[in-house]
């Protein structure tokens, strides 16, 4: 792939911008300045270079994990908190998508003032697959609850409840009481305010709301909130494993 081409696919501007960057000087790969746009390079994931000075690894496919802030949106376009797309590098939502909006995309969405794991990618089969009702991806939520739990709302949880938009119950995949105000939820659907309308259902309320788990990944404790990172290749394949549910 040429240098300019590799630019181009990791969101650093339109072929013409990322030949001039490298033209004036701007771009460096493995540590060696660059001058040429159309110099060849093996792209593989991983390689690093430098462009204007700022860091970056090439990945054919963006797959990143961020830890949601409170007050933040899961959208484009948001109403009234800034979008946590704002939290992202300039790249990762300029990158070039066959036959979609260019830039990563969430998959799924949390609240406004739910905090934790989110993923985020541009590969349309796996956002698809991630985000599919029928996937079941297990997922797992602590929710700091207004009253002390109880043994029969844990117990009906589990036993399913009705929300008001399908006559179906939804059930939790596993609940348990960690405190007396904390509760740890495992859902394996993503109904629009699941968890606080579960919560709500069987007589209690959510105060606050964190996602810890997405199947086997764990938001690692040494990412803050408001950062986010490229995924590992075992992670990768972690959040497809069903996890601890
Ligand atoms: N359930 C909720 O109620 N809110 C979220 O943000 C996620 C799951």
């Amino acid at each position: 792939m040429q240098l300019q081409d590799l630019l181009y696919s990791q969101g650093f501007g339109t072929r013409r911008v990322c030949a001039g960057l490298v033209q004036q000087g701007l771009v460096a790969v493995e540590g060696m300045a660059a001058v040429q746009p159309s110099t060849e390079l093996t792209a593989t994931d991983g390689l690093r270079f430098t462009v204007q000075g700022t860091p970056w690894e090439y990945h054919a496919k963006a797959y990143l994990m961020l830890h949601k802030p409170a007050g933040t949106e899961c959208s484009q376009k948001p109403s009234a908190w800034p979008s946590i797309y704002t939290l992202l590098a300039a790249p990762l939502r300029q990158r070039p998508v066959k036959g979609g909006q260019p830039g990563v995309q969430a998959i799924g969405r949390l609240d406004q003032d739910t905090t934790g794991l989110l993923l985020l990618s541009d590969d349309g089969q796996f956002i698809h697959r991630m985000a599919s009702p029928k996937h079941h991806v297990p997922k797992v939520y602590e929710a700091t609850t207004a009253d002390a739990l109880t043994e029969a709302q844990i117990g009906r949880l589990l036993a399913g409840v009705v929300l008001d938009d399908d006559p179906k119950p939804v059930r939790a995949a596993a609940a348990e009481a960690v405190d007396t105000h904390h509760l740890r939820l495992t859902l394996t659907e993503g109904k629009y305010h699941q968890v606080k309308r579960m919560v709500a259902a069987v007589g209690n309320r959510v105060t606050a709301l964190h996602r810890s788990t997405i199947g086997g990944l764990v938001l690692p404790a040494d990412l803050a909130p408001g950062q986010w990172r490229w995924l590992r290749p075992d992670e990768l394949q972690a959040v497809r494993l069903p996890g601890p549910a």
